[in-house]
């Protein structure tokens, strides 16, 4: 299908673009124009977690708009106060102030302001492996490709550091065990930069669409002795891999570490309302008791925003989706497994929870990518691939060199094997063209 409207869309070169008209989704599906269904392996960018459609939200929605569907963010209403209670509660330890944005740029823009405020320091260290959103200063903190297309960005302030990919890691990836050389990088970047300049590090404990990588065991806590070490304040983007994805409410919570600040969004309302949010610590929030927050948004703690976040919240809750994302996601890696060990064009498989990523190869002892990795443009190969699930009516993620699986966490375990058997349908095609340039 041709592009029809006068849309530009994101993160394209605008006359390959090819969009889907959807009519209308429901739980775990969505359809297009011309009727057919497609099984929703993603969440969109894996933050529809209630699955689409959930009538407790969408009547939430509708009532709010009846009695107060805006005001301004200098007010406040009692969604907005009621969902930064409810924050308070559902995030870790001393988390227990929240500053509403409309998205996760937003979110991750605000803790990097507040950051550099409270501590009185400018520099921000991230990595490479990460994407923080596209307004300037989080695409200035995004270490990924997507960067790129904005460079050069803002001056001064931000460092980026290596990464914690066990697979393809540059100090321990022939190990049999992680050696936590990760956080050694991260150590030897601060001193290098000179402690007493760095206002924060900021990352994503599960990094999300650049590669799909929980932290090694033990790596957040050495960070978080870093930060202590030195009065770096730590920030976890929490955007993706927040709001019961992992299989806890919050995916820094397998670790047992709290971060100063968190930034959230997607899942916050399961994305039925775009909203936002940097959750401050008790510390942080008392910094600014005396001192200016100079920052604010027209739309920040929109009431219809709000109300659809405490009722998405209470889905979470009532439907105790943490507990059914660790369960399923504990069903997802066992299949993942078996899959590594069928298809030979599948290099490594990993997740956490109901986010994981099969990552190709096209040749499992080099490691070499089945398609370059850092780049947008999706080779022949891949495109074939890609058809191949499409076909079964099916829609993972693809990125890259890797297939990116991450459905709401409704699903059910029929519909979870529905998607995964497509996905192998894909990496049969994969395998052939692997054998093929084998010989
Ligand atoms: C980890 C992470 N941080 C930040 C963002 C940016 O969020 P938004 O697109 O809502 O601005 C994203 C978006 O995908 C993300 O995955």
């Amino acid at each position: 299908m041709a592009r029809s409207d006068r849309r530009l869309y994101p993160w394209a070169v605008q006359g390959r673009v090819t969009p889907l008209t959807v009519t209308h989704a429901k739980g775990s599906y969505f359809w297009d124009a011309d009727g057919n269904r497609w099984l929703d392996m993603c969440a969109q960018l894996a933050y529809v977690n209630i699955g689409h459609g959930h009538p407790r939200v969408v009547e939430a929605i509708q009532r709010q708009a009846e009695t107060l569907p805006v005001i301004a963010p200098d007010h406040t209403s009692p969604p907005a106060s009621r969902l930064a209670e409810m924050l308070a509660e559902v995030t870790p330890g001393r988390l227990s102030q929240t500053f509403f944005t409309n998205g996760g740029a937003e979110a991750n823009e605000h803790a990097i302001r507040m950051a550099r405020a409270a501590t009185g320091r400018q520099k921000i260290v991230t990595r490479y492996q990460s994407y923080h959103g596209a307004t300037a200063a989080a695409m200035a903190a995004t270490g990924d490709n997507r960067r790129i297309f904005s460079e050069p960005h803002l001056p001064g302030g931000f460092v980026k550091t290596l990464d914690p990919y066990r697979y393809r890691c540059p100090f321990c990836a022939k190990e049999s065990k992680c050696t936590l050389a990760c956080a050694d990088a991260v150590e030897q970047t601060v001193e290098g930069e000179g402690p007493e300049t760095v206002a924060a590090i900021l990352l994503e404990p599960v990094t999300g669409y650049s590669g799909i990588v929980p932290a090694p065991d033990g790596y957040l806590k050495r960070l978080r002795e870093l930060c202590d070490r030195h009065g770096i304040l730590l920030i976890f983007d929490e955007v993706i891999d927040g709001f019961c994805r992992t299989g806890k409410w919050f995916a820094s919570e397998h670790w047992g570490v709290e971060p100063d600040i968190m930034t959230v969004a997607k899942g916050i309302t399961s994305g039925y309302v775009p909203l936002g949010a940097a959750i401050v610590s008790d510390r942080v929030a008392a910094f600014f008791e005396d001192h200016y927050l100079g920052s604010g948004l027209t739309y920040a703690a929109h009431p219809l925003a709000c109300a659809a976040g405490v009722a998405t919240l209470e889905v979470y809750l009532e439907e105790e989706l943490a507990d059914r994302a660790e369960r399923l996601g504990k069903r997802l890696l066992t299949r993942l497994h078996q899959i590594y060990v069928k298809h030979p064009s599948v290099g490594d498989v990993r997740g956490l929870g109901l986010l994981a990523a099969i990552e190709l190869v096209k040749d499992r002892d080099t490691r070499e990518p089945f398609t370059p990795q850092r780049s947008e443009v999706r080779n022949d190969q891949m495109t074939e691939v890609v058809k191949a699930v499409w076909a079964k009516g099916v829609r993972p993620a693809f990125r890259w060199n890797l297939v990116i699986i991450a459905p709401p966490l409704t699903i059910s375990e029929e519909e979870l094997d529905e998607g995964l058997d497509a996905i192998e349908a894909g990496l049969e095609v994969a395998d052939r063209l692997v054998a093929k340039a084998a010989v």
